[in-house]
């Protein structure tokens, strides 16, 4: 069987460099697709508050058979729950809908500094609890910048065992994956391939013809070999499947300079910056 890599977090811990995200997977649908993820191999989840899918992760989970142990599940307070009481609740209504006593890793989804007075720092202590109290086997953020790590460091003691932001080929966010890297928080990648939209690329395409792999496969190798942690998200059992064969193939430096040169730096990204992001659903 395929042996993912895991990448050590500050804390000592291990994560599986691959999962499998469920962001935008029907709530009908997802305790199947966990099951299948299961029996393809991956071990790891990301799922959020906010995707509306954590009870069914934690059937799919348990329907599988694989042992609590041997899966590393993460989730995310949703931006409605900043405020340390809600965030408190919010994170007991997690682990009860997932069925668990302890989650691997669970995250701040959204910083909001335009919300909430600005005030991400508290939330950050009321997930340290959450860390020391053991429910939470480490605790970190998505979407932070530089700037807002930086403030974390300044007025709190613990440093993010993660920092999940977007990252593909279009935006390669290098810099702040310089930051995390020398700051000793891993980077996982959000929407690794775009949701599909870097796949048409020639370069790419030109690439997988090369190697004999899909152009998926290409550039989730791209992340690999890059140090990042993924989880494509998919409902379709051939693309589940083939987004976790991509261990048994290397890309060179010049395929790895091509997929660079796509970055089209702040215009490459999907999603607002984080300093402007306000949603709260
Ligand atoms: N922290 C955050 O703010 C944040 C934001 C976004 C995402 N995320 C996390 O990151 C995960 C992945 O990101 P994402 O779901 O936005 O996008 P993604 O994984 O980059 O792309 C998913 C899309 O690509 C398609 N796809 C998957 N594998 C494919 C393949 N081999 N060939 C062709 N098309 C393929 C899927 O279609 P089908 O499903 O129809 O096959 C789906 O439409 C999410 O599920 C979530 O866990 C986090």
């Amino acid at each position: 069987m395929t042996q993912v890599p895991n990448i050590t977090l500050n804390n000592g811990n291990t994560i599986p460099q691959l999962g499998f995200g469920v962001f935008q997977i029907n709530p009908a649908d997802t305790a199947a697709a966990v099951r299948s993820a299961l029996e393809v191999g991956y071990r790891h989840f990301d799922t959020a508050q906010m995707y509306g899918n954590e009870k069914e992760v934690g059937e799919g989970i348990r329907e599988s058979g694989v042992p609590r142990d041997e899966i590393f599940v993460t989730s995310k307070l949703n931006n409605t729950f900043h405020e340390p009481d809600a965030a408190r609740d919010a994170f007991a209504t997690t682990l009860s809908d997932l069925g668990l006593d302890h989650i691997d890793l669970f995250l701040i989804h959204w910083p909001l500094p335009t919300r909430y007075g600005g005030d991400f720092v508290s939330t950050w202590q009321t997930l340290i609890d959450f860390a020391k109290d053991g429910r939470a086997s480490a605790v970190g953020v998505s979407n932070f910048t530089e700037d807002h790590l930086e403030r974390l460091a300044a007025e709190t003691s613990l440093v993010p065992a993660v920092n999940q932001v977007e990252i593909h080929p279009y935006f390669a966010n290098n810099s702040l994956r310089k930051y995390n890297s020398d700051h000793g928080i891993v980077t996982q990648a959000w929407s690794p391939i775009a949701q599909g939209d870097v796949l048409g690329e020639p370069a790419i395409a030109g690439i997988a013809a090369r190697v004999g792999k899909s152009p998926a496969q290409v550039v989730l190798r791209w992340h690999i070999q890059r140090g990042d942690v993924i989880f494509p998200k998919s409902v379709t059992p051939k693309r589940v499947q083939e987004n976790f064969a991509i261990f048994d193939f290397e890309l060179d430096n010049d395929a790895m300079s091509a997929i660079d040169a796509l970055d089209k730096g702040e215009a490459g990204r999907r999603s607002p910056h984080p300093d402007v992001f306000d949603w709260v659903g």
